[in-house]
């Protein structure tokens, strides 16, 4: 396919230097001229897809408990952004839906990572392929599907074939590219430290373009773009210019 991505994406909207995963931090990534977005999506206990990394709200919210024990009238009474600092309490947990229409009004792109919770594979993966189609009807330039979940990932491709998917892996087993290539992956997504200028080249060889996550070193970045790497996701949205 056409690869209409930047090379560099901000992770979780800005990193650490915002609440991840909120409105507020894409308007920090987006303040240091950052085009296109990573962040994670779950389901609420009522099905809405909401902007979350952990299957708890403890980490980076008010609340306490399963995200999924929650419907989103509940959790949207969170306060998401306290915990990073006094400057940011009060930001709300942001909906999918919020989000695109915030990125789309403001010209920037997505890679929504599909996080699901336990259990809930296959029914956040349709769910999260089904309404970033609605959502990014017309966009000129979709949104990339990402996750660790092979199970949500194949239910995105069967819910809207036609997004883009990249499968997400930590440390590269043997078959990687058997298994990007069975769900019709665009790209590889993995951890920097997995990759090698060999799995890269051999990736391009198959038609895949590579991402690297989570890229923090502006030094690191120089290699592994070196190597040929397409595209990273990186916190230091200060450090690293896009
Ligand atoms: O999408 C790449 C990266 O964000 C995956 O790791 O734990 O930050 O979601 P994590
Ligand atoms: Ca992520």
């Amino acid at each position: 396919m056409s690869w209409p991505y930047p090379p560099k994406l901000a992770h979780r909207g800005a990193g650490k230097l915002a609440p991840e995963n909120t409105l507020a931090a894409m308007r920090l990534g987006a303040s240091f001229g950052y085009a296109m977005f990573e962040f994670d999506v779950k389901l609420s206990g009522d099905g809405v897809l909401l902007l979350m990394h952990d299957a708890t709200l403890d980490r980076t919210t008010d609340g306490t408990g399963r995200v999924a024990g929650f419907a989103f009238g509940e959790l949207a009474r969170l306060d998401a952004g306290g915990w990073h600092s006094a400057a940011y309490a009060g930001e709300p947990i942001p909906t999918l839906a919020q989000v695109a229409r915030w990125l789309l009004r403001n010209g920037r792109m997505a890679n929504i990572e599909i996080k699901p919770c336990p259990g809930r594979e296959a029914e956040t993966g349709a769910a999260a392929a089904l309404e970033a189609r609605q959502l990014w009807q017309g966009a000129a330039v979709p949104p990339i599907l990402s996750s660790f979940s092979e199970t949500a990932l194949d239910a995105a491709r069967r819910a809207a074939p036609e997004l883009p998917r990249a499968l997400l892996f930590g440390e590269l087993p043997g078959d990687w590219l058997q298994r990007c290539l069975a769900l019709g992956c665009v790209a590889l997504d993995a951890h920097h430290a997995a990759l090698t200028e060999a799995v890269i080249a051999d990736a391009h060889r198959a038609g895949l373009r590579v991402i690297a996550y989570t890229v923090n070193e502006p030094a690191r970045a120089g290699e592994l773009f070196g190597w040929g790497l397409d595209a990273l996701i990186t916190d230091a949205v200060d450090l690293i210019a896009p």
